[in-house]
């Protein structure tokens, strides 16, 4: 009996200090793919209240919820609550979308002499393109999860998924891990690492449609945007490159000082024509490689702010103009026009038909490897 009320004391005690202390998440069951494949959902959070909600079908960031000026938390992504309504319709909500993230011109290139053919999935100005991937790209595929530790302390998740070779028309097996880390200084960051069997265009990126009021709560208009970028890439008709890279300055393109994305959305301007409103690359300043500020957005109502470093050259402003209301969210709102903004960040679309542009070849025998950070914070 002694020894028996002896080993509860010590079983009991080690549950409390586990408990206390940081864990790992565990993957929690979330549904099935049609197939029958079970999805799991990792759950991140911090010392200040924020929660990152993340699952393994497209390794989708489906909630996350930081305070605004008063502490208040609102849940500030765009997402549904089901696997089962990310598999009938979206527009790739918190997604990690690739093997090539945006546009390949008419869903070809030529790489070692050879000419590869991608779906068209997407069409503008009576023009077909390559998207996201293709059919089914990146954002529809179950990944491995699993739940870290960091050795900050922090939580995380890594998210692994092998492309095999021929996968949407892309060649190579690409075998590309994501991880997610919530750090306790408001800090999630992405890190991406890829490898290769054989050369391939990669470009991979996170699609969360972000609005710092909260998800459903309107269109994002009134939120402040600076880019670190003084050039962009204009596009064609079918939201493809020209190839330029054009200085913003003078433009409605320039958001080198913080705007209203609101501001100049309706001008008279070809470009924004052309892209329905805002979504476009733009041009970061920085193309060294290094993490580094590209941009950062304030909400005035709530106060939120939301700041985006990145090791990549590229940015995708895209500010949510193929929303139109027939999508219901996760809190039974509709998103309607310009509900959500995304801030892709990214070597530039269609650069494997462009030779100006940074490669986005990967090749045997290297790694790809790619940082992002987003921050969450508030002021007055
Ligand atoms: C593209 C938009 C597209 C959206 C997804 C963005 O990355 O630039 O043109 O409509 O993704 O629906």
């Amino acid at each position: 009996m002694k020894s028996y009320s002896l080993f509860c004391v010590a079983a009991l005690c080690s549950g409390a200090i586990a408990a206390d202390g940081p864990k790992a998440p565990t993957a929690e069951a979330f549904g099935k793919t049609t197939d029958g494949t079970a999805v799991e959902v990792f759950t991140l959070t911090n010392t200040n209240g924020i929660k990152l909600r993340a699952m393994t079908y497209g390794a989708i960031v489906l909630s996350i919820e930081t305070p605004d000026r008063d502490g208040k938390l609102a849940d500030i992504v765009l997402g549904f609550n089901t696997v089962d309504e990310y598999i009938k319709d979206t527009p790739y909500f918190g997604a990690v979308v690739g093997r090539y993230g945006n546009r390949i011109a008419d869903g070809k290139f030529s790489l070692g002499g050879k000419t590869y053919s991608l779906a068209t999935n997407n069409e503008n100005g009576g023009i077909k393109t390559a998207l996201h991937g293709g059919l089914k790209g990146f954002d529809k595929v179950v990944w491995k999860g699993e739940g870290l530790l960091n050795k900050d302390g922090s939580q995380g998740v890594k998210f692994t998924y092998l492309s095999k070779d021929g996968e949407e028309g892309y060649p190579g097996n690409l075998s590309l891990s994501v991880t997610y880390s919530l750090s306790n200084k408001n800090e999630w960051k992405i890190q991406y690492a890829a490898t290769t069997d054989k050369a391939t265009p990669v470009n991979v990126t996170q699609h969360s449609y972000f609005n710092l009021k909260g998800e459903g709560n309107g269109d994002i208009l009134s939120h402040e945007l600076m880019l670190a970028a003084s050039k962009y890439t204009p596009v064609t008709a079918a939201l493809i490159p020209t190839g330029k890279l054009t200085p913003v300055a003078g433009t409605p393109f320039d958001f080198t000082k913080p705007t209203a994305i609101g501001g100049r959305v309706k001008a008279d301007d070809e470009q924004l024509k052309f892209g329905g409103g805002y979504d476009h690359n733009w041009v970061l300043d920085n193309q060294g490689g290094e993490l580094a500020l590209a941009a950062k957005v304030y909400e005035p109502t709530t106060g939120r702010t939301l700041e985006v470093l990145t090791t990549e050259p590229g940015i995708q402003f895209y500010c949510g103009n193929f929303l139109d209301g027939t999508l219901t969210g996760k809190s039974g709102k509709k998103y309607e026009f310009r509900n959500g903004f995304c801030l892709e960040t990214q070597h530039y679309p269609d650069s494997p038909n462009q030779a100006n542009f940074p490669s986005t070849i990967l090749k045997p025998g290297k790694a790809l490897k790619s940082t992002t950070v987003f921050r969450f914070g508030s002021k007055k």
